[in-house]
């Protein structure tokens, strides 16, 4: 084949599979086989291998997932909607219940009473009534924005239409839209019979027929809604959460079931087992079982953290496992250097999802499994995380199968691999040099919570990375003053045009402004997740001011690391990592260089209320006797104050509990305004 006959033959397949996704995705009306479809992105993907300079951000092997673009409009959350945290196994679910109670001040023997229900499997939806008629319903999307998909929830008998008179004027119910094992068993059916493609799980089916652009297709899919939490709604609608669940059936709504109120640990573990093994005999897939505080002014006072309830956790029945062969293992270096043991399986079907790697997380968990290449192996998968070998099957051992040793350097660039004391990690010591650790980093530089840069994706990356157009963040920025001068310039590269090379352009000069949290996040500091990196951003401020931080807190006994470490959730180990970061030279450099090309916006704490304490740095010291001190921090800093922990000329408040020392003296000296924990609560409630 020529270069022009493959360049030909590459826009003929984008064009080609692109008209085959609309017709599935948004019409519905496939009208080629799996096999046909598969086949033709197999050709692409060659094509495309062999001939790099093809790809476009437009063809389909550099969209995540299939999925097209959606048509539906977005929505603001005027709640943000949130998901669970998760807990596996006992401990983790005795932990939970400790957890909460600490936060609330009570003693362990203290009662308190939760809910338990069903965790159906499906996808999350808010509805909102606005005097008593349903107006809107909205997937969750990224918690803050979701799409508009009202016409098609109004196909799903389940939702009322209209709420009794007694209803609130205002009222928005969240829930979970699902679909039944035997009508998904028989839409599959009906699928199959036409030709066209089949669900995998009653999940997926439920939300590819909720977000079909034709409602006249979701007209025909048997839906389900169930509630069960509220979004904007007056607080005095009910005291707990029983009694939102008895008025959502009032209301027309339906419930998950069983539910029980539970106040002892041994219970509610009961009721765990009990679901679990109703779980064959139930009509709808669930994962797990859901807890929440049953008290809503309870709830009130726990808040969230990150994107989670702290009055809410999800517990998940074991994962669903098979059998097979582990043909291979194979190392992969992550964006830190972290070398990863992946497990190359033979194809297996586990929990209706076909199975072919598997993580085997690090050096001992290949020694703790004893598995060797071409055993047989227990695979697991649960929920969303990547399967898992829980086993090796010993027994079926033929002596063929061979040892794996792991590799003391890096596989792609050669450099020593590093295991430090006390680590389970080895790790690449290649740094920048490393091009697998280079396109790891740029990968997460420009993901979606990162800069969110739309036609870079990871081909692209690797590509420019290889040519050497883009080394560290900072290229990117720079490149389109680079290829200026460049020859030839990309837009005469095989495969780009004017428009590509302009679009491109236009994503990342629109990302040229960022707010401070994203900035920190997209750094890729180890432990610095989003949670934290908005914690920072909201705790130094600006860049700059994080920066002197951060040379100051290299001293570890300097008053800058004490104040870093009263920063909520940073705890040594996440401070040795910042610390580290920006004790490197190199990576100032890039910092630096980042600077000069962007506007770095400051982060707005957001649902920030009006308070008389937002934006004030607060010290909490001494024995609080109202509330317990993680409790006075969060409901602070909901409020829009800032935590410290230790107390300077910025210090606005200090808040004296009962023994209050070395803190409370300093304040005195510093004339630093100090409160007693009353006049606190005064201020605050
Ligand atoms: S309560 C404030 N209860 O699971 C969030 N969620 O993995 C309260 N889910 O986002 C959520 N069944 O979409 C709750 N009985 C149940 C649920 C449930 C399914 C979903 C929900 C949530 C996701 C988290």
């Amino acid at each position: 084949m020529t270069l022009e006959e493959a360049r030909v033959r590459h826009k003929k397949l984008v064009q080609v599979i692109q008209d085959h996704d609309c017709l599935y995705y948004q019409k519905d009306q496939p009208v080629i086989s799996d096999a046909e479809y598969d086949s033709l992105r197999q050709e692409l993907e060659r094509l495309e291998a062999e001939y790099p300079f093809l790809i476009t951000s437009e063809s389909p092997t550099q969209k995540i997932g299939a999925e097209p673009s959606s048509g539906f409009k977005k929505v603001k959350h005027a709640v943000p909607m949130l998901s669970l945290s998760n807990v596996f196994e006992d401990g983790g679910l005795h932990d939970f219940i400790v957890r909460v109670k600490r936060f609330l001040g009570l003693n362990e023997q203290d009662s308190l009473t939760f809910i338990a229900e069903p965790k159906i499997d499906g996808l999350s939806c808010s509805l909102r009534y606005e005097n008593k008629k349903l107006v809107m319903a909205a997937t969750r999307g990224d918690g803050a924005e979701g799409e508009d998909i009202t016409a098609n929830v109004r196909t799903i008998k389940d939702v009322p239409q209209q709420l009794p008179e007694d209803a609130p004027d205002i009222f928005e119910v969240r829930g979970e839209i699902y679909m039944r094992r035997d009508e998904f068993a028989a839409l599959n059916e009906r699928l199959a019979a036409d030709g066209k493609k089949i669900f995998a799980n009653p999940r997926n089916a439920a939300a590819g027929s909720v977000r079909q652009l034709n409602v006249e297709i979701t007209k025909t899919r048997p839906l389900h809604f169930f509630g069960y939490a509220l979004g904007v709604v007056k607080r005095d609608f009910a005291e707990t959460q029983q009694e939102i669940r008895e008025k959502l059936k009032k209301f027309g709504f339906q419930e998950a079931e069983p539910s029980g109120l539970f106040d002892s640990f041994d219970d509610i573990l009961g009721y765990y087992h009990a679901v679990g093994a109703l779980r064959p005999e139930l009509p709808y897939d669930i994962d797990g079982v859901v807890y929440k505080v049953n008290r809503l002014d309870f709830q009130e006072r726990l808040g969230f953290v990150s994107r989670a309830p702290r009055w809410a956790t999800a517990h998940k029945f074991p994962a669903e496992q098979a059998i097979t062969i582990l043909n291979n293992i194979e190392i992969q270096v992550g964006r830190t250097g972290a070398l990863t043991p992946v497990a190359r399986l033979e194809p297996v079907t586990v929990g209706g999802v076909v199975v072919s790697n598997a993580t085997l997380h690090n050096e001992d968990e290949i020694v703790r499994l004893g598995v060797k290449i071409g055993d047989h192996v227990v695979v697991q998968r649960a929920g969303d995380v990547i399967p898992q070998i829980v086993q090796v099957l010993t027994e079926k051992r033929t002596g063929q199968e061979r040892e794996f040793s792991f590799p003391a350097t890096c596989p792609v660039c050669g450099s020593l691999a590093i295991r430090e004391e006390g680590e389970v990690v080895r790790r690449c010591t290649g740094g920048l040099i490393c091009a697998e650790q280079a396109v790891e980093r740029l990968k997460h530089f420009v993901s979606r919570s990162a800069f969110d840069i739309e036609g870079l994706g990871d081909k692209i990356i690797h590509l420019f990375r290889e040519k050497g157009l883009v080394k560290t963040p900072a290229d990117i920025f720079r490149l389109e003053q680079i290829n200026k001068t460049m020859t030839p310039p990309l837009q005469e590269w095989e495969g780009w045009g004017d428009k590509s090379v302009e679009n491109l352009f236009d994503s990342i000069n629109a990302r040229r402004t960022i707010i401070f949290n994203r900035f920190i996040y997209a750094l890729g500091i180890r432990q610095v997740g989003e949670a934290t990196a908005k914690r920072l951003a909201a705790h130094y401020g600006s860049l700059v001011q994080m920066k002197e931080a951060m040379v100051a807190a290299q001293d570890r006994d300097s008053e800058a690391y004490g104040d870093l470490l009263s920063i909520g959730d940073i705890g040594p180990g996440v401070a040795d990592e910042l610390l580290g970061f920006f004790a490197e030279a190199h990576n100032l450099e890039v910092l630096a260089a980042l600077e000069k090309e962007l506007e770095i916006m400051p982060y707005e704490v957001p649902y920030k209320v009006d308070s008389p304490v937002s934006g004030k740095t607060v010290v909490f010291t001494g024995t609080l006797t109202q509330m317990t001190r993680d409790e006075a921090k969060a409901r602070a800093e909901a409020l829009g104050a800032k935590i410290s922990g230790s107390v300077s000329k910025k210090t606005d408040y200090v808040v004296a509990g009962a023994d209050a020392g070395s803190k409370l003296k300093k304040a005195e000296e510093l004339g630093v305004m100090v409160l007693s924990e009353s006049e606190w609560l005064e201020l605050t409630t």
